[in-house]
């Protein structure tokens, strides 16, 4: 999730950034993984931006008493105590190009709602270290959690060729609770999708064998009132898209992973 945008945006570099990980083992911990792994990438990318020359990012994980703690430390270039003092304000920002200074005060926020804390140390032409602590799953804590968000889970059918989109939209969806079977190809998925019952299809509008807005259509003749989302690309046609009587949502890629599990929240409602 992390490692491969951070791959790329090295790669486009030109420099050399090495990845070191000391992964103590960890307890589960009750949370969004879209606000977290946002959080994470974010400080993982200011790393990268803190490393012009390339340097190391070192990432740990470590139990604290109840805390799941985590850290990534980078040999940057640093930070005063004035500036340290800043970074978690919105829009503060010392980067020129196309940085929103967003960031970092998104991510506190997402922690402290996650009832954790971050904390940052630093020296100048050092480096600096993001630590992360955030109170260990218990039973209570899900309870309260599943009736506040009064979440439907759905037995959902994804069919997408590329593997890739499957993989991501499936490990989403498990991590909300839902039960997901994935099938490569049109033929399978409807295959599928006649054997068992689910109470959502996903397919992608591009399907080599048949078109998804196609499946769709097969699918509403035995099963009108099932909801159908059609993933869309760029370069998709949108008149495609949109032959939408027989489609009830679209998401499009690249994916957003909130406007996602908001669609299909939506969509089950
Ligand atoms: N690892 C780091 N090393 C040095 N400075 C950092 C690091 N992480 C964040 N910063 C500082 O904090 C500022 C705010 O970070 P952030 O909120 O993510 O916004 P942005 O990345 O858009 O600038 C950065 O512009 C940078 O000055
Ligand atoms: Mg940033």
């Amino acid at each position: 999730m992390i490692i491969t945008p951070l791959q790329k945006s090295i790669q486009r570099q030109g420099i050399t950034i090495s990845v070191e990980t000391e992964l103590g083992d960890i307890a589960p911990i009750a949370g969004n993984i879209v606000e977290l792994s946002d959080a994470f990438t974010n400080i993982v990318f200011n790393a990268v931006d803190a490393m012009p020359e390339g340097g190391t990012i070192a990432i740990k994980t470590w139990m604290e008493n109840n805390n799941v703690c985590v850290s990534f430390s980078d040999t940057g270039v640093g930070m005063t105590e004035e500036r340290k003092e800043k970074i978690f304000d919105p829009f503060f920002t010392t980067k020129e190009v196309s940085a929103m200074g967003m960031g970092l005060s998104t991510a506190y926020g997402t922690i402290q709602r996650h009832s954790g804390k971050i904390s940052v140390d630093s020296e100048i032409g050092h480096g600096s270290r993001f630590t992360i602590k955030l109170p260990k799953y218990t039973e209570r804590q899900a309870q309260t959690e599943i009736t506040a968000k009064e979440k439907k889970i759905a037995n959902i059918l994804i069919m997408d060729d590329e593997e890739y989109v499957r993989d991501i939209l499936r490990r989403f969806l498990i991590c909300e609770g839902h039960y997901v079977v994935v099938a490569e190809g049109a033929r399978k998925g409807l295959d599928l999708f006649h054997e068992r019952n689910f109470d959502l299809v996903i397919t992608d509008l591009g399907l080599p064998e048949i078109p998804g807005y196609e499946i769709a259509k097969q699918i509403k003749v035995t099963h009108p009132n099932l909801p159908i989302i059609m993933i869309t690309a760029w370069g998709d046609d949108p008149l495609d898209a949109g032959k939408s009587q027989y489609v009830d949502s679209v998401i499009n890629k690249p994916f957003q992973w909130d406007s996602i599990i908001q669609v299909v929240q939506d969509i089950l409602r």
